[in-house]
């Protein structure tokens, strides 16, 4: 029994990671690859998720969908290519792909969530623009989708984009702030714990040295290793994106806790950062599950071990 499951991506060189598990894990069945504006522009994040599938050895007529160019609330895309480099691919060139484009994922992704009520995980790995336009546009799916599991948020450590938020929420918070109000089986995946998930130096180095499409891997997670070490970061490539794939195919890999939780839109210093209440001062039922700690090991063995076996 495979579990269906619907991507929104902004590739970028972990959603790359992410794409390659989801696509590589049998256990899942893979409905759409839907495109968004984040790292990259949204030209940038639609050619490369569909170069990506080529690289898959995904069928060449499976589509990818184009979604949001921006924000919710308008204005400029917060651009955030100098940690996925040139490209968006960590430098790395992949051929252009005759892959078809489809317009409107948001529709897409509603026809697919109505057509199996209660059975569809969307699995969202950038900016929740587009999630927010199909609550918005197709209310129905709220309560028709089985699980929404989201790589975004700080929600009790420092932002990465800011002192207090995090990327994906900070390049649309009005967009977090609805989709977390709505939303419902909420599995949030925040740096609080995909921090501890990283992938280091030797590990990208061997994985570059392999033979393609896990050669192609490596040398994007090699890409940021040296990112991350020009930024003082030492210790390599975090796998945000790649870890929420991983809790779609097994949720006790984090530990989690139930929290309310709502996003600022007005401070600041503030703007994008996750506001949770464990205690239940607030006087509201929770309404997300946030992963607090890694509960299982193996993460990163599975992971290396999936991106080896690539192309076998
Ligand atoms: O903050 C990490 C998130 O922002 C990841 O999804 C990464 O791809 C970027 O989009
Ligand atoms: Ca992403």
């Amino acid at each position: 029994m495979t579990l269906p499951v619907i991507i929104s991506c902004d590739p970028g060189i972990d959603d790359a990671v992410a794409l390659a598990l989801t696509f590589g894990s049998p256990e899942l069945e893979v409905l759409a690859v839907a495109a968004t504006a984040g790292n990259v522009s949204l030209e940038q994040a639609t050619a490369n998720a569909a170069a990506l599938l080529d690289l898959l050895g995904v069928p060449a007529d499976f589509p990818v969908h184009a979604g949001a160019a921006g924000p919710l609330a308008g204005g400029e895309r917060v651009p955030d290519e100098p940690v996925h480099g040139a490209g968006g691919l960590g430098g790395v060139k992949l051929p252009v792909s005759v892959r078809p484009i489809e317009s409107d994922a948001v529709a897409h992704m509603a026809e697919l969530i109505l057509a199996r009520p209660g059975e569809v995980t969307l699995l969202a790995l950038g900016p929740l623009t587009d999630v927010a336009h199909l609550f918005e546009r197709f209310p129905d799916t709220i309560a028709a989708l089985g699980r929404l599991v989201v790589m975004g948020g700080a929600v009790f450590v420092q932002g990465n984009v800011t002192l207090s938020a995090e990327f994906n929420f900070y390049a649309d918070p009005e967009a977090a702030a609805l989709v977390l109000e709505r939303g419902r089986r909420i599995r949030l995946v925040p740096l609080d714990v995909t921090r501890k998930a990283v992938v280091d130096r030797p590990t990208a180095e061997r994985l570059a040295a392999l033979p393609s499409p896990a050669g192609e891997f490596g040398a994007m997670l090699l890409d940021m290793c040296n990112t991350m070490v020009a930024r003082g970061r030492p210790d390599g490539a975090v796998m945000h994106d790649p870890l929420a794939a991983a809790v779609v195919l097994d949720e006790s890999l984090l530990s989690w806790e139930a929290v309310t939780a709502t996003v600022e839109l007005d401070g600041t210093l503030t703007r994008g950062a996750v506001v949770a209440d464990a205690r239940g001062v607030s006087g509201r039922e929770p309404n997300i599950r946030y992963g607090r700690d890694i509960a299982a090991a193996g993460f990163l063995t599975t992971l290396t071990e999936r991106l080896t076996g690539l192309g076998a």
